[in-house]
């Protein structure tokens, strides 16, 4: 089997290098300076305890591709469409990002879709380097086809990703992990505009306590904090890296990057669109997906409003 991440930016960066160190081909597909990089000096990846180059082959768009070819999607869901746009539609695709929708788009265009549902801190501090953070493994990852069931390619996969650096498990409810992981993400956008000020952690909790609503109004399971933890133990915990200051998760790092978007459309935007659905206001979250945007559109710096009004600008939405 062939492993085609698209998308090998932090998250696809660490599953790809990964893949290759337990001894599988692999295939990086990038773009830009990241893809420049990686094409000139192999991809660099670097975690609390270890620095290593490995020389992966890379590309910066669609090769000719094979029947034991597997994409691995890790894209920002805003890119979904358009990175897999060059990609025959008879591959077998695992979308290995947050939010729910992604699945779902992939779904129309291809016939083998499975969710992952990923819990790996890492980032991009130059390009061609992948910083990741967790230990001991870089890594937990859930993996189920879609909608639901394992089936025997998801199994040979789960058993490919465990074999280095990663915890690989089957999850034949991968949605349900991911819909209790899309509650926590709710926080990107808040972390994103505030950066880490105190009042972070009660925006945070708005949003999830809006969501938790409007997934029960809409007779949606979604896994727990607790069964998260219990799950995950000890095994991907955050470690520090030296030279590398891990600034903030995936939305603050768009900002930082000033890269001119970020995926709260379909993080916060996903609870707006099912509170729409089921007749639930979802006045925090609204707030968030929009500001974030703005605050991607117009290039500005992570951190660049303060808790206090944020917290008015909701407070002002949900007395409209
Ligand atoms: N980072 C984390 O700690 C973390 C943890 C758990 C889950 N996640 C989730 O994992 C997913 C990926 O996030 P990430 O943080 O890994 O994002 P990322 O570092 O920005 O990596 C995505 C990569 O895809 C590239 N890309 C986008 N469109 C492309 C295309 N058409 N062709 C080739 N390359 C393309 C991007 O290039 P450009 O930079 O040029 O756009 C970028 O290098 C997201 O859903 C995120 O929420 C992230």
């Amino acid at each position: 089997m062939r492993y085609i991440v698209v998308g090998a930016g932090a998250v696809g960066g660490t599953i790809g290098a990964r893949l290759y160190q337990g001894g599988h081909e692999v295939l990086l597909v990038a773009r830009g300076a990241h893809y420049a990089a990686l094409k000139r000096d192999g991809l660099r990846l670097v975690t609390s305890e270890s620095a290593e180059t490995l020389d992966i082959p890379a590309a910066d768009g669609p090769v000719p591709t094979r029947d034991d070819d597997v994409l691995i999607l890790a894209t920002k869901s805003q890119d979904t469409i358009a990175a897999l746009a060059p990609w025959p539609s008879d591959l077998p695709v695992v979308c290995a990002q947050n939010g729910v929708a992604n699945e779902r788009m992939v779904l129309r265009r291809f016939d083998r879709v499975y969710g992952m549902c990923v819990w790996l801190p890492a980032q991009i501090p130059q390009p061609g380097v992948i910083a990741a953070g967790g230990h001991p493994y870089s890594g937990m990852l859930h993996v189920g086809r879609y909608p639901q069931g394992v089936d025997d390619l998801g199994e040979q996969i789960v058993t490919d990703l465990g074999k280095h650096g990663l915890v690989a498990r089957r999850s034949p409810d991968v949605m349900r992990w991911k819909y209790g992981k899309l509650i926590g993400n709710l926080a990107n956008a808040a972390e994103a505009l505030v950066g880490h000020a105190p009042g972070l952690s009660d925006l945070a909790e708005r949003a999830r306590a809006e969501a938790r609503t409007v997934l029960d109004q809409a007779g949606i399971a979604y896994s727990t904090p607790a069964e998260e933890a219990e799950v995950r133990g000890h095994k991907v915990d955050m470690r520090p890296i030296e030279g590398v200051e891990r600034g903030g998760g995936s939305s603050w790092q768009s900002l930082a990057r000033s890269s001119g978007s970020i995926e709260a459309d379909y993080l916060n935007g996903e609870i707006v669109l099912l509170g729409r659905l089921h007749g639930v206001p979802t006045p925090v979250n609204e707030v968030l997906r929009r500001e974030a945007n703005r605050a991607a559109a117009d290039k500005l710096p992570p951190g660049s409003m303060s808790p206090e009004t944020l917290a008015a600008l909701i407070d002002g939405r949900s007395a409209a």
